[in-house]
C-alpha cells in the first residue's frame, strides 16, 4: 500500500514539474498574449484632462488603462477609500501631505465579507460595505479628518469589470467565489453609490479601479522606478505600465502620454504549457466558474489548500494511510491555504502542527510520522509550483516590456550589451507577504529564468494596503477633474 502512496506522490510530483525551460514558454506564452491584447479593440478612451482612462478586451484580457501618476504627487488633504476583492473587505481614510511618500498616512478597517453576503444579492451586499464605511467615516471627528474633500471616494472592486470611465464599470462576471446574479453587468460604483445614498452619507465614488491599478499606483507614487504590480492573495492578477504607442487601437490618439497602466486580469491566463493535474481539473468541474481563472486556480490563496486536501482525500481512497475515512476531507475548500502554509513550515521534529491541523480541521488522527511528512511534501510541491508560475507570469511582464534582459521584443539588442535598469514590481496579497516558502520559491524562480545578473535589476517590493490606498491617491487627483469622452 504504501507504495501505492508513492507512486501517487511521484506522478503528482512529475505533474507539477515546472524546470526553468518550461517557465521560459509560459514566460513567452504570457508575451504573446499581452501583445495580442494590446491588438485588440480598443472599446472607449476617456480623456480626464492630463490622465487618460480606457479599456480594451480580446478574448481573455480585460484591459483598463490610465496614466499620469504624476497628477497627485501634489494633493493635499483627508480621502477615503473602499477595497472590496477578497476574503477581507477594508475601509481606508488616506492623509496626503502635498509631497510623495513621507506625507503617505493612513487608517485602515478590516473586516470579513460574511459567506453569504457573497452570494446573496446586490443590495445586501452594497449595504453592509456602505454601512461600514459609514460607521469608520464617523468616528473620524479630527476636524482635519472631517475636511470637505472627504466627500471623494476611490472604490477598488477587484473583479473583472468593462470600464466605462474613471468612475464606472459593470462587472463582467465574478471570480473568487462570489456569485450575485443580479450585479451581472451592472456598474458597481452606482451600486456603491446608490447604498451610499440610501445610508445618507454625503459621499461620491469619484473613482473604480482593480487592486492591481491601486497597487501600481502606490508603488509609483513611493518609488518611480514601478513598472508593474502583482497581487497574490485570494486570487491573482498583474498590472503593468506600457507605452502609449504599443496600444495600437491607441495610436495616434495618446501622443503626449508616455505610458499607461494596463490591468491583465492574468487569473485567467491559459497555455498548454501550464503544468496540469488532474486535481486541478476536477477543482475546475467542481467551482462556480469552470474553464475560467486557470492559471489563478493553480496560483491563489482560495485554491491551494483544496488542491492539497484533493491530494490527500486521493491517497485516503487508495490507502489506509490516513486511517479510517474522513467526512470532513470530502468538503470543497476545508482546508484552507493558510493552514496548509501552517503545516509546510512546521519546524518541530514531531511535526506537532500538521498533527494539529490534521486533528482539528480534518478529524484525521494518530498518524505516523511518515505520513505527516508525506502530507509537508504534498504542500511543498503545489507551492512551488504555484510560486514558480507566478514569476513566470512576472518574467512575462518583463519580457513584454523589454526589461528581461534578452533581445527580441525590447528592440534586437543583444545580452551583452544591453543597459540594465533597475525595475521594481510592486507586489501585494497574503500568499506573498505571509507564506515564506512560497516568496522564496518565488525568487529563486526569479533568478532561475533571468539569470543571476538581470535578476538583480528587479526588485519586487510589497506594498501595504495599496490596492486601497491607491483608489484615494487617485481619488484626490481626480477630485480636481471632470470627465471628458474623446473616443
Ligand atoms: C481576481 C480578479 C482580479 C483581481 C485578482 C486579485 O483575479 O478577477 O480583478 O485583481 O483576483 O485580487
Amino acid at each position: 500500500k504504501w507504495k501505492r502512496v508513492l507512486r501517487i506522490l511521484e506522478e503528482l510530483e512529475a505533474a507539477c514539474d515546472t524546470p526553468v525551460k518550461r517557465l521560459r514558454q509560459v514566460v513567452d506564452a504570457m508575451a504573446v498574449e499581452m501583445h495580442a491584447g494590446l491588438a485588440s479593440e480598443v472599446i472607449q478612451v476617456y480623456h480626464v484632462y492630463a490622465a487618460v482612462w480606457g479599456h480594451f478586451r480580446c478574448s481573455y484580457w480585460v484591459v483598463l488603462l490610465f496614466c499620469s501618476f504624476s497628477l497627485f504627487r501634489s494633493e493635499k488633504g483627508t480621502f477615503y477609500a473602499l477595497d472590496l476583492g477578497g476574503t477581507n473587505f477594508r475601509v481606508l481614510r488616506v492623509h496626503l501631505g502635498g509631497q510623495r511618500s513621507l506625507s503617505l498616512k493612513h487608517d485602515v478597517e478590516m473586516q470579513p465579507i460574511p459567506q453569504n453576503l457573497m452570494t446573496g444579492t446586490r443590495e445586501d451586499l452594497f449595504d453592509f460595505i456602505a454601512s461600514s464605511l459609514k460607521e469608520f467615516v464617523e468616528k473620524a471627528n479630527d476636524p482635519d479628518q472631517l475636511a470637505a474633500r472627504r466627500r471623494e471616494l476611490g472604490f477598488t472592486f477587484s473583479f473583472p469589470v468593462k470600464q466605462t470611465s474613471a468612475s464606472s464599470g459593470a462587472l463582467i462576471k465574478w471570480t473568487k467565489g462570489f456569485s450575485i446574479e443580479d450585479m451581472i453587468g451592472r456598474d458597481a460604483a452606482e451600486s456603491l453609490q446608490q447604498a451610499i445614498d440610501r445610508i445618507g452619507l454625503d459621499m461620491r465614488v469619484s473613482v473604480l479601479i482593480n487592486d492591481t491599478v491601486g497597487t501600481l499606483a502606490v508603488g509609483h507614487y513611493q518609488d518611480p522606478d514601478t513598472v508593474a504590480a502583482v497581487i497574490i492573495g485570494t486570487g491573482t492578477n498583474a498590472c503593468y505600465l506600457e507605452r502609449t504607442d504599443a496600444i495600437i487601437k491607441c495610436q495616434g490618439i495618446f501622443t503626449t502620454f508616455g505610458r499607461m497602466a494596463i490591468n491583465m486580469e492574468w487569473g485567467n491566463f491559459w497555455s498548454s504549457h501550464l503544468p496540469r493535474t488532474t486535481y486541478d481539473v476536477d477543482l475546475d468541474a467542481d467551482s462556480p466558474n469552470p474553464n475560467e481563472q486557470g492559471f489563478e486556480k493553480m496560483i491563489s490563496d482560495m485554491y491551494l489548500g483544496d488542491i492539497v486536501r484533493r491530494v490527500i482525500l486521493k491517497i485516503s481512497q487508495e490507502s489506509d494511510v490516513f486511517g479510517p475515512a474522513s467526512t470532513l476531507l470530502s468538503m470543497p475548500f476545508k482546508l484552507r491555504t493558510p493552514l496548509m502554509a501552517a503545516m509546510h513550515e512546521d519546524s518541530s521534529p514531531e511535526l506537532t502542527e500538521v498533527a494539529r491541523i490534521l486533528e482539528d480541521i480534518l478529524e484525521i488522527t494518530d498518524i505516523p510520522l511518515k505520513v505527516q511528512k508525506l502530507v509537508v511534501k504534498i504542500c511543498d510541491i503545489v507551492t512551488r509550483r504555484a510560486a514558480r508560475l507566478a514569476a513566470a507570469g512576472i518574467v512575462g511582464i518583463l519580457k513584454k516590456i523589454g526589461r528581461d534582459g534578452t533581445s527580441g521584443i525590447a528592440g534586437g539588442r543583444s545580452r551583452t550589451n544591453i543597459k540594465l535598469k533597475r525595475t521594481v514590481v510592486a507586489i501585494e496579497g497574503g500568499l506573498y507577504t505571509s507564506y515564506t516558502m512560497f516568496r522564496e520559491y518565488l525568487h529563486e524562480a526569479l533568478v532561475e529564468i533571468l539569470g543571476e545578473e538581470i535578476a538583480l535589476h528587479v526588485i519586487l517590493k510589497p506594498t501595504e494596503d495599496g490596492s486601497g490606498i491607491g483608489a484615494a491617491l487617485l481619488a484626490a487627483s481626480y477630485s480636481s477633474y471632470d470627465t471628458v469622452s474623446v473616443d
